[in-house]
């Protein structure tokens, strides 16, 4: 229990931040997640929304997401340019008129956030034209294809009913989750590997709560084994096979499962080297 308790607060948490909008374009940067065919309105919400994003880039036409220190200066531009930045910062720090300095704070990225919650802060500041970065306490993460949290909205727009999910990875000895969320962001499926207690928790987040959670089937992972987690989204339930053995079923919990389905994502210490969906 206590450990839901923490995820609830970090959910709040991300509701305290304002995004500032600028013209501008990102000189320094690893590579971000581009948002193809969506308004610029949209990306901004989708960088609000995503818990590491700390800036979105770009036009009405194509959006680039980046996060917690992966950009590190933004050049200010001019209107004709027609691109256009939008940072997420600390919404208490924030000001009426467009700030010089700026803040923000974050739960660190690799950190179990379960346990060992910490923030990471990042400062912008504006000298010349440009916005720079300064991160605190970033924290990478070895050996994964993926950069986490790791977030898909799914190719048909929602997870169908048939179709499947097929997480390739390695655990790590912390916990990590995978959420399938609706469109308005509530947790219709978290699945959450807890390797000390040797449990799999499921559950659903909704209106703010945690609704009873299922436990049974044990723990199949193997530490430094990769393992095939497949999850298939059929009539009446989620089914959850482990390198192909059944595991568990979630029964929906949603009125629409072949609607509701909407967002992927992947957090916290797991190696992830392919997730596809399938059918
Ligand atoms: C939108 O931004 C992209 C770069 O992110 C650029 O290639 C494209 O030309 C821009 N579109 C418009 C209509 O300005
Ligand atoms: C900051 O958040 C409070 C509510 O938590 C809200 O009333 C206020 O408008 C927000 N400020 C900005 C600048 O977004
Ligand atoms: C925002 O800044 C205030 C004051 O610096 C700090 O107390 C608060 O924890 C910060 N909130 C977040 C979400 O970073
Ligand atoms: C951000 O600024 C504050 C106050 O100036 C400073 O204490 C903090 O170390 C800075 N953080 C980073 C990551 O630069
Ligand atoms: C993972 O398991 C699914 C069935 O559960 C199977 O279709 C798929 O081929 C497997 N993938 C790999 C790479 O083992």
């Amino acid at each position: 229990m206590k450990a839901l308790i923490f995820l609830v607060s970090l959910v709040n948490m991300v509701y305290t931040y304002t995004m500032i909008v600028s013209w501008g374009r990102p000189t320094e940067m690893s590579p971000g997640s581009t948002v193809d065919q969506v308004l610029w309105d949209t990306c901004v919400k989708y960088c609000y929304n995503s818990m590491y994003c700390v800036l979105a880039y770009g036009n009405d036409s194509s959006c680039t997401l980046f996060d917690f220190g992966d950009v590190s200066t933004v050049e200010k531009l001019d209107p004709e340019e027609n691109l256009k930045v939008a940072m997420k910062i600390n919404n208490s720090t924030a000001d009426t008129t467009c700030p010089t300095s700026i803040s923000g704070s974050f739960p660190s990225k690799m950190r179990s956030m379960w346990e060992t919650f910490t923030n990471s802060n990042y400062n912008i500041t504006f000298t010349g034209d440009l916005w720079k970065f300064s991160y605190q306490d970033k924290v990478t993460q070895a050996g994964s294809n993926y950069a986490l949290p790791y977030t898909i909205i799914f190719p048909d727009g929602h997870f169908k009913l048939k179709q499947s999910i097929v997480l390739i990875g390695y655990p790590s000895e912390q916990r990590w989750f995978l959420n399938i969320e609706s469109s308005i962001g509530e947790v219709l499926f978290h699945f959450n590997p807890r390797p000390e207690v040797n449990e799999v928790v499921r559950s659903t987040h909704r209106n703010g709560v945690w609704e009873m959670y299922e436990s049974s089937g044990g723990y199949p992972f193997t530490a430094g084994q990769q393992f095939n987690l497949t999850i298939t989204n059929s009539i009446s339930d989620l089914q959850m096979y482990i390198n192909q053995v059944w595991f568990a079923d979630y029964r929906h919990r949603t009125p629409n499962p072949a609607e509701d389905y909407v967002k992927l994502w992947v957090q916290v210490a797991v190696y992830v080297d392919s997730l596809e969906i399938l059918g």
